[in-house]
């Protein structure tokens, strides 16, 4: 333990000896770890006097204390004279210009699409919904066959579809029906989902009425690419089964929910549209969000497409297990990146799967 006047004396002697030998830059670091640093010897001092008797506490610390004074300046002095390429700590005498810009600090964010899915997901579970999800790997049976459209149906071709034979038949194969449950058997196609509507089935048949579920997530389609359209894209979707529904309590949750996710008071009318899982089943429009239905180059006529909808086909609930009739249901859904570019003005779909930073970080 170096105490005492005599040992800090030496300290001191020892310390300008081998600074004033430094030749260059490293010399000059290797004293300043060896006698300034954390770990140096005069902080080491400087801790030990802690464990004095006060009267000698108080000549000990000031002499420490004076002694790194002291070889700090020295040290700058000798980094003078040496003048080479040594970047000083700020405590030996650098001096910080505070006026000087700063520099941002460049911070990841959430994308545009997960916050629009943030706020639509937090307005339904207001209305009292339920997250619920489904399997992207589909089964023929839940994305076709439940919900209404038989093989031969026309209406599977409104939907082109990514089948997957390959891994149908390796999945049948290893016995592993683990995305597909009891419907599925190894003749049941798998597939990219077209639309996440099976999840509607899948919940059903697993589930007593009444209750309200609202789901979301990616589907794929053979579709040309374009402005609009993508190969992959996003939907939400929410199911409510009740006793009493009717086309009146969907139209009030769609208005509602627009209202809300644009922040803008919209209206919608009903097209009547076919939809095998639905019944009657109508396509949403909604009025114009630039023009507010006046007509502009955005909707040409003051009308926007925006979702489609129905009363659940009593078939649906058959393939689920219920009693036709006994039940009714609501279910509607949305394009998310429809909802997305109408409200952040975005001109193509591409751009949200293009991963060009310079769209990204305008949101
Ligand atoms: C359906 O997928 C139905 N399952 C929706 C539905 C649910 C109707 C419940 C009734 C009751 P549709 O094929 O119209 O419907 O697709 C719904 C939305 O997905 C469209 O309005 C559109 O916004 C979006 N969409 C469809 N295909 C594409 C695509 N290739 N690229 C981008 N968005 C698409």
């Amino acid at each position: 333990m170096i105490t005492g006047d005599h040992a800090i004396k030496k300290l001191k002697e020892e310390a300008v000896s081998r600074l004033d030998s430094a030749q260059n830059a490293q010399d000059l670091e290797a004293f300043r770890v060896a006698y300034l640093g954390r770990k140096g010897k005069v902080p080491q001092f400087l801790r030990t006097v802690a464990g004095l008797p006060s009267a000698e506490r108080r000549v000990a610390g000031s002499e420490g204390n004076a002694l790194r004074k002291f070889l700090e300046e020295r040290v700058c002095e000798v980094l003078k004279k040496i003048g080479r390429n040594f970047r000083a700590p700020h405590s030996f005498g650098e001096t910080i210009d505070v006026s000087r810009p700063g520099k941002r600090a460049s911070r990841g964010h959430i994308h545009v699409l997960s916050r629009v899915f943030s706020d639509i997901r937090s307005i339904f579970l207001r209305m009292g919904f339920s997250v619920v999800d489904g399997p992207e790997v589909e089964s023929e049976w839940y994305n076709f066959d439940a919900l209404n459209i038989s093989k031969d149906h026309p209406a599977r071709d409104m939907q082109d579809t990514f089948w997957l034979k390959a891994l149908a038949a390796r999945r049948a194969q290893v016995g592993q029906n683990t995305n597909v449950q009891k419907r599925q058997t190894s003749k049941d196609r798998l597939l990219l989902r077209t639309h996440i509507s099976g999840i509607q089935a899948r919940y059903m048949e697993a589930h007593e009425p009444p209750f309200r579920i609202y789901y979301e997530g990616r589907a794929f389609r053979r579709d040309a690419t374009d402005a609009t359209h993508n190969t992959q894209f996003h939907q939400m979707e929410i199911l409510y089964v009740d006793k009493t529904l009717s086309v009146a309590n969907f139209k009030f949750i769609i208005e509602k929910f627009l209202r809300e996710f644009f922040n803008k008071d919209v209206r919608i009318r009903l097209r009547p549209a076919y939809f095998p899982f639905v019944e009657p089943g109508f396509e949403i429009d909604m009025t114009c969000v630039r023009c507010g239905g006046k007509k502009c180059t955005l909707c040409a006529t003051g009308w926007v497409e925006i979702c489609g909808a129905g009363m659940v086909h009593q078939n649906v609930f058959r393939a689920a297990g219920h009693i036709p009739g006994e039940w009714k249901g609501i279910a509607f859904a949305f394009g998310v990146e429809r909802l997305a570019m109408l409200k952040y003005r975005i001109p193509d779909i591409r751009l949200f799967t293009d991963g060009d930073m310079r769209f990204i970080e305008q949101f």
